[in-house]
């Protein structure tokens, strides 16, 4: 596998080998000495069409703790702005020989279109309204990583399903890993089309205090305004009294259910101050583990033959990086 797309492409096999390789990451960046050379001399280029705070400064510190060259292309004071396609700005990239290009676009499916055309690594840093696979892995290492497991975990999606690629992503993965699904939000904001692809894997409901109760993770989706054309709600204090999660609320859950949000956060409206700052949110936490994830999809993608589950390749990655770990421990 050259690039990662999606996890709707991903094997439950290759979404678990970048889960158990993000904790010795993990475990590498949090001690003192945060740098191993495993990337020195491969530059990753990051090329980012939508605004970020996380994605594209974990994907930095992650690519600078591997030691690689990071490359921030900035679109708006780029010749995009001029009318360069995004085909001719990646492949001028790879004129410039980076290893990997992380794309963050508004469009479903620009990575798709950019991977097949450069030798390049293409990493999906959230494309439009179809994926978001590096938020996916860190939100299921969160659960991992805190619950041991992901098999059988009752798992709540709750908000604005519809526009969101980081509940497609968790969707694909969590399903593959064996959780129990359920969407839950106005059905204005659940895709039409979600039954007849995951079956009875995923439970839609559209009423958050039943789909609550007996939930071990709860991960409140953001209400993106600005990708809403149509009239999907009455009102935004509706929403919040329907679908915001409020510490009443939580109660309904497991007295241990985690909650994630991907960030941003619009406080107040989906989730309530006192969730977000409580005991049971893991926010901060996935901000920690995305560096982690980060650096595993990085590494991993890295090879000659990209992401590869052959075990002779394993055995390489693992000789490379123990001694690493070892050296600082
Ligand atoms: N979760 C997420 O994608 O956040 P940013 O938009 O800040 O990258």
């Amino acid at each position: 596998m050259k690039d990662l797309l999606g996890l709707e492409k991903m094997t439950r096999a290759q979404i678990e080998r970048i889960l158990e390789t993000t904790r010795p990451m993990k475990a590498l960046f949090t001690r003192s000495i945060k740098k191993v050379p495993v990337l020195r001399g491969k530059t990753v280029a990051l090329l980012f069409f939508e605004p970020s705070t996380r994605t594209r400064s974990s994907f930095e510190l992650a690519a600078k703790r591997l030691s690689a060259d990071t490359l921030n292309i900035a679109v708006a004071t780029s010749s995009v702005t001029k009318g360069e396609s995004l085909l001719d700005t990646a492949k001028t990239l790879e004129a410039m020989k980076v290893d990997f290009m992380v794309l963050r676009h508004s469009s479903s499916g620009a990575p798709d279109l950019v991977a097949p055309e450069v030798k390049a690594r293409v990493i999906n840093a959230g494309d439009g309204t179809h994926e978001h696979p590096t938020q996916g892995l860190l939100d299921m290492f969160t659960i991992l990583e805190k619950k041991d497991r992901v098999d059988g975990l009752r798992i709540v999606i709750v908000g604005d399903v519809l526009h969101s690629r980081v509940a497609r992503s968790n969707l694909w993965g969590l399903t593959k890993l064996g959780a129990q699904v359920t969407v839950c939000g106005p059905a204005t904001l659940i895709p039409p089309g979600i039954r007849e692809v995951f079956g009875k894997k995923v439970q839609v409901s559209f009423n958050l205090e039943e789909a609550l109760r007996g939930a071990d993770v709860i991960n409140v989706l953001r209400l993106q305004r600005e990708r809403q054309e149509g009239n999907y709600l009455p009102s935004l204090r509706e929403y919040t009294e329907l679908y915001g999660l409020n510490q009443n609320r939580l109660r309904l859950a497991k007295p241990d259910c985690l909650v994630l949000h991907p960030g941003p956060m619009n406080r107040g409206v989906e989730i309530s101050s006192e969730v977000a700052d409580g005991p049971r949110s893991m926010i901060l936490e996935q901000v920690t583990n995305g560096i982690a994830v980060r650096m595993a999809v990085l590494y991993m993608f890295s090879g000659p033959n990209g992401f590869t589950l052959d075990p002779s390749e394993i055995e390489k990655e693992n000789n490379a990086i123990e001694p690493a770990l070892r050296d600082i421990a």
